[in-house]
């Protein structure tokens, strides 16, 4: 999804930029460009595509003294990726970067009459900005006349942005403002750094300033005039950054995603860390009283995320006996939704930057409800505006396809359980003991077992071609096959569905023929009749069937064997590396980039 960098000082500006950008280059995007206001005046550089393009087309320019240099990685919304569209846009004196959708740029297109050199949304900020910038009475102090423009046009926008703005008349100036859309800044000897996350600040800046939602101002290269909303300078409040770079190296493995599905083991493990003890599960960040008001919960998110509160959902209810509904956050938030007051409403998110999770969150909050945040990024817009956040302790997540993040947040969701069921006193001793002992013994599973991932190498040739993969699973099972048949899609590009096993006969088993791949989740702790039946039913109509299982079943035409565990949950986590590393070799065979899927964001900051 869209990035921004944006920096004023006197270091060379372009391969900063480029750099930075670098940083954001995870997340998704379909074009890229950089503009600098310098000894040159306005120079900007646009490309489709990867970064590289962009490299090429700076060539040898290179920025001489001070500069303000603002940059940008666009995925698109508003009209296909294509140099017109990429960002910044101009006109004659200004550029601009933006995050975010500007909702009424189509009246505002038709109220400007005027000509625009791209589909965009974002080019009507520039147009607006020139325009009252144009009317300002008095233009003697070019830096309020600037920030007078700015607001006028800010005022005109509805939805949300976070904007960078150069203009002629303010050499040595970044313009910004935020709604809706992270931005942030930090201050070094060396100049003055913006940012769409941490990552290009990470090595550069000690401390940053997160903007908040309406803060807006202007920036040289010391200092920041920072405004409210209403106009009124505020105090700038810094968080630290972290030292080292954020830069995830792939270690020996072909891609991030793979070697994210083996770092997943030690991802358990750190989630345990000082959360266990003997058959007491502990979470420090939420008091056992404050738990103890709620009535129920409600569990909202996106995309994995979503798969993971279903999974969370079945584990509340079953072992902390609390009533639970599960909602989309995209749906969620536009159905005037009837919410109990006594209720705790809780979003679940990699990113924490996703809009619709993150509108979704506001809503509950607004309509007075207490909120949590189980997140993977710290200082995150989600985690800024929950009450209370468990952080997943995934570590940087960079294949767009997400894998240790939804182990992360199962398990989290899995401890909550635990520890508000103790709460609760809905658990016996000997219950707790036996979840506790299974908890410990899901790091261990999650190591996929000696030569597993060479059989699903070789198997993956025989699954490239057909009309479809349906994965089905019953109980925690269909969150599971949700999961894996989007993890498919991702990368692969084939069509797969999930589908709770017992639906099948309901309509889908139409499909059924030898060119339909069903992917069989079949937990012998968690009704293995009722599932085999299933299958049977499908084998019977000619499916090609890939059982997951530990069980004998002569009915598969591939069984992929998985370790007999006495618990559903080890299970749960074994099968799920298993389809994740189905969904990688697939992809590789098929040739595709497995880290920058086509079309996806890392960070889905617009609805
Ligand atoms: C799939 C994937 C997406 C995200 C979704 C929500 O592999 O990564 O479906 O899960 O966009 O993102 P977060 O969790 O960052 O809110």
């Amino acid at each position: 999804m869209c990035g921004i960098v944006g920096y004023i000082g006197a270091r060379e500006a372009t391969s900063l930029l480029l750099t930075g950008l670098k940083e954001l280059e995870y997340r998704g995007y379909d074009s890229a460009g950089i503009a600098l206001l310098g000894r040159d005046g306005l120079r900007s550089f646009r490309a489709v595509g990867k970064l590289v393009n962009l490299v090429t087309k700076v060539g040898d320019y290179r920025s001489q003294g001070a500069v303000a240099a603002i940059g940008h990685t666009r995925w698109a919304t508003h009209g296909k990726p294509s140099e017109e569209n990429a960002h910044p846009h101009g006109l004659r004196h200004s550029r601009v970067v933006h995050n975010g959708i500007i909702e009424n740029h189509a009246a505002l297109r038709a109220m400007l009459a005027k000509k625009f050199a791209s589909q965009t949304d974002t080019e009507v900020i520039v147009h607006l900005f020139e325009k009252h910038l144009e009317n300002m009475p008095d233009a003697s102090d070019p830096e309020l006349a600037g920030l007078a423009a700015l607001r006028a046009t800010l005022d005109e926008l509805h939805g949300a942005y976070a904007i960078l703005l150069i203009t002629e008349s303010l050499p040595g100036k970044i313009l910004f403002a935020r709604k809706g859309s992270p931005l942030q800044f930090g201050i070094t000897a060396d100049g003055c750094h913006f940012a769409s996350s941490d990552a290009p600040l990470v090595g550069i800046c000690r401390e940053t300033v997160y903007l908040e939602d309406g803060q807006w101002g202007i920036a040289s290269a010391d200092t920041v005039r920072l405004l409210d909303a209403q106009g009124i300078r505020v105090e700038p409040k810094t968080a630290a950054l972290p030292a080292s770079s954020l830069v995830a190296q792939k270690e020996g493995f072909r891609t991030f995603m793979e070697k994210e599905i083996y770092e997943q083991p030690r991802v358990l493990a750190d989630i345990l860390t000082g959360r266990l003890r003997d058959d007491a599960v502990t979470l420090e960040e939420l008091p056992t009283d404050w738990l103890q008001r709620f009535s129920g919960v409600t569990l909202c998110a996106c995309g994995t995320s979503y798969h993971a509160a279903l999974a969370g959902s079945y584990l509340l209810e079953r072992l902390a006996r609390l009533p639970v509904r599960v909602e989309i956050a995209s749906e969620f938030r536009y159905r005037d939704p009837v919410l109990d007051p006594a209720g705790l409403f809780i979003v679940i998110s990699q990113s924490g930057e996703t809009a619709d999770t993150l509108e979704a969150l506001k809503l509950a909050k607004g309509q007075g409800l207490a909120t949590l945040a189980l997140c993977n990024v710290d200082n995150s817009s989600i985690v800024r505006t929950a009450d209370r956040s468990i952080l997943l302790r995934a570590g940087i997540e960079k294949g767009v396809a997400s894998t240790k993040a939804f182990s992360a947040q199962v398990m989290t969701l899995w401890l909550l359980a635990l520890y508000w069921g103790t709460a609760k006193a809905t658990l016996c001793r000997d219950r707790l003991s036996r979840e506790v002992i299974a908890v410990r013994a899901a790091v261990g599973v999650m190591t996929p077992p000696q030569g597993i991932h060479d059989r699903i190498h070789r198997l993956s040739k025989r699954y490239l071609h057909g009309h479809g993969f349906f994965f089905i699973g019953r109980d925690l099972f269909y969150p599971l096959a949700l999961e894996g048949a989007l993890k498919l899609k991702e990368i692969s590009y084939l069509h797969a569905e999930g589908y709770p096993a017992g639906e099948m006969k309901h309509g889908p088993i139409a499909l059924a023929d030898a060119r339909l791949f069903t992917i069989a989740l079949m937990a012998r702790n968690s009704l293995y009749d009722k599932v085999r039946s299933n299958v049977e039913e499908l084998s019977a109509r000619d499916s090609t069937i890939v059982a997951i299982t530990a069980e004998p079943f002569d009915l598969a035409d591939d069984i992929i064997q998985i370790r007999p565990y006495d618990h559903p949950m080890l299970e749960f986590f074994e099968m799920l590396t298993v389809v994740q590393l189905l969904a990688l070799e697939v992809a590789t065979r098929l040739g595709n980039d497995v880290d920058m899927p086509r079309n996806l964001a890392k960070s889905v900051t617009v609805e």
